[in-house]
């Protein structure tokens, strides 16, 4: 008797299994369609046929609800791309998708009550044959005809998960209006992170004549991208060229909308909307880590909220406060202003009157992220000649522009400006104000403007070259004692002189370490012989500064047109590959540093001497911060900056280098702090804010140093035994000033005059910016007898800055450039 052992029939009926699980399987997974004869069930997926992405049924963390969802295949923490039911959440486990004759998609309940469905019209669905519903590589799910098109023609979709984005913005997804098939694609939150149901964090296209993106919290706009102008949009979009992706903007009158495609297809890249940040964010996946890293985040900082500044305001990230009203503005209602509450703007401040000659003209203000564009009108050919004369002839015009930034069309303003920001990937605009009309390249008005201008000047000139005949021995070649505030007329035409890299070569020697005087926060300083004979010093910025050309020479026009006897003279520039660099005159006497702190050299400086010197730098900062018109902020004062000629007259250098300086950044993210620790006013050391009022701080420190003779070398100022604001505080309390005072003065100093000048200088150096003075106050107080408030104690003393370095630093952390409101001419 054969008798099979049991265990036999177990093995094969093992085996038996085994292979029909695998044959089943099979058929299972591999697909990345549902047909009208095979829907999909909870517990079973669709998986894209190169396997990125997989569509099924899945819980968002503890919270019971079912979806039907897409997400990466490959990625360890579910990453849910689309949502199909978000607001219909299914409570079990039993529901299916189900694909019609006509072409829809149906999820039904065990009951078969519609839970969601891609909800067509039957009309355009008519026709169809063999209706599939299919996954496709991009992460798009369509319904298609099998029988007509491919699955990667767009025109043959009958429906598209791409048309009814949730919070995520894939490769290749379109976000805005296509007016033919009535969409309005906009991103929306999840509320939760385990809540995929419509959250309040929304971003869309606002349409229009100029159509701009624009985020939502709620009600309330939170963010807008600036309208579009050309190859990226002036506001920070995120939209530079990068490795990642290529974006594009289209508005064909059918279709407006934004799209992106990533350069890499293997690369995982996405944008997505978090309400628990309100952040737009772009994460992109790490694999080596298995992280989502962030690759830029909106809005990016406090000047991207919307409308910030008010209307007629303008906000500038690294200003103090950020928050200004547009020339010719000044704060609705002040106090409020002053408490920082912008919201209210700014109104009109200056005699603008339409029409009428001298108060009407137009005044630009340089790189900014253009207004809000609901009340604006455009034209797509018209020149900037045209498009001033346009906004000139309706008086509701308030600002035009070029429409592109390659300077062309015309796009004009009616109103109030809403939401404006200097930016360096903006766009010049000209705002209508009361101004003699100082942007136009032509035209009688100017010449007007320039004779009166030049007319007036002269009579000043001659009263006081009169006054101060025998007072000065001219040494200024270009006569321009009258700080040149009001004199743009003649400013404008200002050429400077151009010198190629080969005469630089040949006149500092190559570079040579020999002709080397220093190095700058900026870059090294060589002097250089010109072959005509003229001495000159050239500052050689480092290449760190990715500024272009014309932003550059921009800068250095600026910088050239600032003119006072207090500030080396920028005799011109050299522009060349990589190379920048600056032409200053040459001071024979070099730097106050090398006689200040020299054992020996410093018996030469007396204390009228030095008080002359104190006298002129005061002056010097003075001009750059009020006369100048365009409110430099040097950030950088300190005694190896100060430069003295043959007379021992000082000179500033390095102005509005911090300025030219500070197109560093990489992503906008990263900025740079320039200045010097130990002149550095506490605020701007630890939270990078400046002002004019740091500036003060850091004359403060110098003037202490000249007045003791000591370099305030410290390299904390926790340490205030080492530090000669402690040292002069100290001393101060106790009632015996003069204990500070260089010995070398002790013969040549007027008592009185050197107290007071150490009061001035505790005043400068108090703690809270507003209670130091302005330069205009310490110009009066050194120069009169005025009383003298007390000083508080410089607070920061105790603790507030952790510094390691001395010398010039370059630390990573937000904030820099200045009011970009600027008289230049772009030409
Ligand atoms: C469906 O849910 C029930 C109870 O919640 C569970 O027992 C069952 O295993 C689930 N079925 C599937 C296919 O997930
Ligand atoms: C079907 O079931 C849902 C819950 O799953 C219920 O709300 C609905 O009333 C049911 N419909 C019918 C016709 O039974
Ligand atoms: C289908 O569309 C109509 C009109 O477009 C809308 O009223 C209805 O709520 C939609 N149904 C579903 C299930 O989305
Ligand atoms: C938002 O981002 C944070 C931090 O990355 C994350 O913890 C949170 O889950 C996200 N929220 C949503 C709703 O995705
Ligand atoms: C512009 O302002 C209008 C009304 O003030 C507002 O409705 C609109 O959303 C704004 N547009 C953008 C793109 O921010
Ligand atoms: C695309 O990305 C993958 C993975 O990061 C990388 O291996 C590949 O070299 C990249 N291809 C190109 C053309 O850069
Ligand atoms: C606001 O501040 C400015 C400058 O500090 C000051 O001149 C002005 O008086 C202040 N206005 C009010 C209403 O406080
Ligand atoms: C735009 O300007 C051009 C040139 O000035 C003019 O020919 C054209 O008609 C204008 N278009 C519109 C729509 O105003
Ligand atoms: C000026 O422009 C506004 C806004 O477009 C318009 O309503 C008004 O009619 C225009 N006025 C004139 C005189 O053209």
């Amino acid at each position: 008797m054969s008798i099979i052992p049991p265990t036999l029939v177990f093995v094969a009926k093992l085996l038996l299994l085994l292979i029909s699980a695998s044959f089943f399987s099979h058929i299972c997974t591999a697909s990345d369609s549902i047909t009208l004869s095979q829907p999909l069930h909870d517990g079973k997926t669709l998986v894209s046929k190169d396997s990125t992405f997989e569509m099924g049924f899945f819980t968002p963390g503890s919270s019971g609800n079912r979806y039907v969802g897409i997400w990466y295949k490959n990625i360890p923490d579910r990453r849910v791309v689309w949502v199909a039911n978000r607001d219909n959440p299914i409570k079990d486990n039993l529901t299916t998708l189900t694909l019609t004759k006509e072409g829809t998609l149906m999820l039904l309940s065990k009951n078969n009550s519609l839970i969601w469905s891609t909800n067509e019209t039957a009309a355009t669905n008519a026709m169809i044959s063999s209706p599939v519903v299919q996954l496709l590589e991009t992460g798009n799910l369509v319904i298609r005809d099998k029988k007509v098109g491919n699955s990667n023609n767009e025109e043959g979709f009958l429906w598209q998960s791409f048309d009814h984005p949730c919070d995520t913005l894939l490769s290749g997804m379109k976000l805005g209006l296509d007016i033919q098939k009535g969409l309005n694609r906009h991103l929306v939150s999840w509320r939760h992170w385990d809540d995929p149901s419509s959250g309040d964090f929304v971003q869309g296209l606002v349409p229009g004549v100029n159509p701009e993106m624009a985020m939502w919290k709620g009600s309330v706009e939170c963010y807008r991208s600036g309208p579009w102008t050309g190859s990226r949009s002036t506001g920070i979009f995120g939209l530079t060229t990068n490795p990642l992706y290529d974006y594009k903007f289209v508005n064909d009158g059918n279709e407006v909308y934004y799209t992106y495609t990533l350069k890499n297809t293997s690369v995982i890249s996405l944008v997505v909307m978090n309400q628990t940040l309100y952040l737009r964010q772009r994460l992109t996946w790490i694999p080596q880590t298995k992280t989502w890293s962030v690759y830029q985040s909106l809005p990016q900082d406090n000047c991207d909220f919307y409308n910030v500044c008010g209307p007629n305001g303008i906000c500038f990230i690294d200003g103090s406060p950020m928050c200004q009203c547009l020339e010719g503005f000044e704060p609705k209602s002040p106090q409020r202003w002053n408490s920082t509450d912008w919201s209210q703007g700014c109104v009109r401040s200056d005699g603008w009157s339409c029409k009428v000659k001298n108060k009407d003209g137009f005044r630009k203000l340089v790189r900014a992220k253009l207004p809000n564009t609901t009340r604006s009108w455009i034209n797509q050919s018209m020149t900037l000649e045209d498009c001033k004369a346009k906004c000139m002839e309706n008086c509701s015009c308030t600002a035009y522009s070029n429409l592109d930034q390659n300077g062309v069309g015309c796009s004009v303003w009616f109103g109030d400006l809403l939401d404006l920001r200097g930016s360096q990937t903006g766009q010049d605009l000209y705002v209508r104000m009361a101004t003699t009309d100082i942007d136009a390249k032509h035209g009688h008005r100017r010449k007007v403007v320039v004779a009166i201008t030049v007319t007036v000047s002269l009579i000043v000139m001659l009263v006081l070259a009169f006054t101060y005949m025998y007072k000065i021995k001219t040494k200024y070649k270009e006569g321009t004692m009258l700080t040149g505030e009001t004199d743009e007329g003649k400013q404008e035409d200002l050429e400077l002189p151009f010198f190629d890299f080969a005469t630089i070569v040949k006149a500092t020697n190559n570079f040579s370490i020999d002709n080397k005087l220093g190095e700058g926060g900026f870059g090294p300083v060589y002097k250089g012989t010109l072959l005509d004979g003229q001495e000159i010093a050239v500052k050689r910025l480092s290449s760190r500064s990715q500024q272009g050309a014309r932003e550059f020479k921009n800068e250095v026009i600026l910088c050239a047109k600032l003119q006072h006897r207090n500030l080396v003279k920028v005799l011109g520039y050299c522009l060349e590959g990589e190379e920048r660099m600056l032409l200053y005159e040459y001071m024979h006497n070099t730097s106050l540093d090398s006689f200040l702190f020299d054992s020996i050299k410093r018996k030469i400086l007396d204390w009228p001497m030095r008080f002359n010197i104190l006298n002129a730098i005061a002056r010097g900062l003075l001009y750059l911060h009020q006369d100048s018109r365009l409110r430099i902020i040097h950030r950088d004062l300190k005694a190896s900056n100060i430069l003295l000629d043959n007379d021992m007259n000082p000179k500033i250098s390095d102005f509005g280098l911090a300025r030219m300086c500070r197109g560093d950044q990489v992503e906008g993210n990263t900025r740079r702090i320039v200045g010097t620790y130990g002149y550095m006013a506490p605020e701007y050391a630890s939270d990078g804010l400046f002002s004019t009022k740091s500036d003060v701080f850091s004359f403060g420190v110098l003037l202490l140093e000249i007045v003791s003779g000591i370099k305030n070398k410290t390299l904390t100022y926790e340490d205030d035994d080492h530090n000669i604001i402690g040292h002069a505080w100290r001393y101060w309390k106790e009632g015996n000033p003069i204990k500070f005072i260089d010995v070398c003065l002790e013969n040549s100093c007027n008592i009185l005059e050197v107290v007071r000048c150490i009061q001035i200088g505790l005043l400068c150096l108090q703690h809270h910016h507003e209670d130091r003075p302005n330069m205009s106050s310490v110009v009066v107080m050194l120069s009169s007898e005025i009383a003298l408030p007390l000083p508080k104690e410089p607070e920061f003393l105790l603790k507030k800055v952790f510094i390691e370095r001395e010398q010039s630093s370059t630390r990573q952390t937000y904030s820099i450039n200045e009011v970009t409101i600027s008289v230049l001419n772009a030409r």
